[in-house]
């Protein structure tokens, strides 16, 4: 029987020998592979600076603490997307707007003046599964009200609006290199692209235990750092990047062809170049079942996300006013994600809508 994963990380013999070569130099935290996957980085998303950290949280943790958000700051961000979207702006106390879905599971942007309140700072856009929020729509209004915008592109890296690369059009742009993300360094990884100067030297500070130079630290830090060996194993990945994403918009445009007329697929506007992360259908009642016939043929699903974070149990005890948002919450309990990465074969594309098609008895 076949086993087709959900997703897959890129690893040659090229990535091998990078971590190696990386094992072998001696250097091991925040040196000369750091600094060049960081220019690197920055030059591929067409900001000023990159700046790498341990993860998407840590390095938004530190984000949000530079631009001094605080207890009672209110921030617009979708209840659809993963839990730690939200989770650095509550560590510093403030509050999660959350703001129902549009059909391409984004922030739907014509609920966002209603949800504006005088405690509103920010808005914080997830570019999910790969396809981008509507970002000028989401300028247009912070402009007006005088907010911040920062992207969430953990599931978006190389992905475009309009033509620009996103993370490059907000005050920041955070991206995630966890293991299922379009860019991986085999374990946790993150950073923030930024053309703020101010804001790239202060993450740069905080995330290295507040040091000014090597014996003189003039803030309390962390230590969040990043290290040589998967530095070097991300640039190779970001050097393939493009070409990997050319690969699953191949996967998704079959997908889109062969599961026409038998269950709802993705949609994507007209100015989104998407790079689909995750590749989901609508079940409507019968996903689990869906999900387990899937397993028994050997494809791998999953569920992103089965519970809105608006009704998480860490979110409906911190705050009261939880609001009803029904296009997330008829969602969660139909979206099934199936198999994609960039080297997913079009055979096994086909392999999983024929298994789709017979489950439907559509053949
Ligand atoms: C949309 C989104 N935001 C943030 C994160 C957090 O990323 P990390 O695991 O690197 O902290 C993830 C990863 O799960 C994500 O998918």
């Amino acid at each position: 029987m076949k086993k087709i994963p959900l997703s897959k990380v890129y690893l040659t013999d090229e990535v091998k020998q990078a971590a190696v070569k990386a094992i072998e130099s001696g250097w091991y935290i925040l040196a000369k592979e750091c600094e060049a996957f960081e220019a690197e980085l920055a030059k591929h998303t067409g900001t000023k600076h990159a700046v790498l950290s341990c993860n998407w949280t840590a390095a938004m943790l530190m984000v949000h603490q530079a631009m001094n958000l605080k207890r009672g700051d209110e921030v617009l961000v979708p209840s659809h997307t993963a839990f730690p979207s939200i989770e650095p702006m509550c560590h510093w106390g403030a509050k999660p707007v959350f703001i129902d879905i549009d059909d391409t599971y984004c922030m739907d942007v014509e609920q966002l003046e209603a949800a504006i309140t005088p405690r509103t700072v920010g808005i914080l856009p997830v570019h999910l599964y790969g396809h981008p929020a509507n970002l000028d729509r989401i300028f247009e209004i912070a402009k007006k009200h005088k907010l911040w915008v920062i992207e969430d592109c953990a599931q978006a890296q190389g992905a475009k609006y309009k033509g620009k690369t996103v993370g490059s059009m907000g005050f920041c742009g955070a991206f995630s290199f966890f293991p299922s993300k379009n860019l991986t360094v085999m374990g946790d990884g993150g950073c923030i692209c930024t053309n703020d100067d101010a804001l790239a030297e202060r993450i740069r500070k905080l995330r290295n235990h507040g040091r000014q130079d090597k014996y003189r630290n003039d803030e309390i830090g962390y230590n969040l750092r990043f290290n040589e060996i998967q530095a070097a194993i991300g640039r190779v990945g970001l050097r393939h990047l493009d070409a990997l994403n050319e690969g699953r918009r191949k996967v998704a445009a079959r997908y889109n062809e062969r599961l026409k007329g038998i269950v709802p697929t993705p949609p994507a506007r007209d100015w989104a170049y998407a790079v689909y992360h995750m590749y989901v259908i609508r079940c409507g009642d019968k996903r689990d079942a869906l999900a387990k016939f899937l397993q028994e043929r050997g494809v791998g699903t999953g569920i992103h996300y089965p519970v809105a974070n608006h009704q998480q149990p860490a979110i409906t005890k911190l705050f009261k006013d939880i609001p009803k948002l029904p296009r997330t919450e008829k969602a969660v309990g139909e979206i099934l994600s199936l198999p994609i990465y960039g080297e997913l074969p079009l055979e096994d594309v086909d392999y999983v809508c024929d298994s789709i098609t017979e489950f439907y008895g559509k053949k």
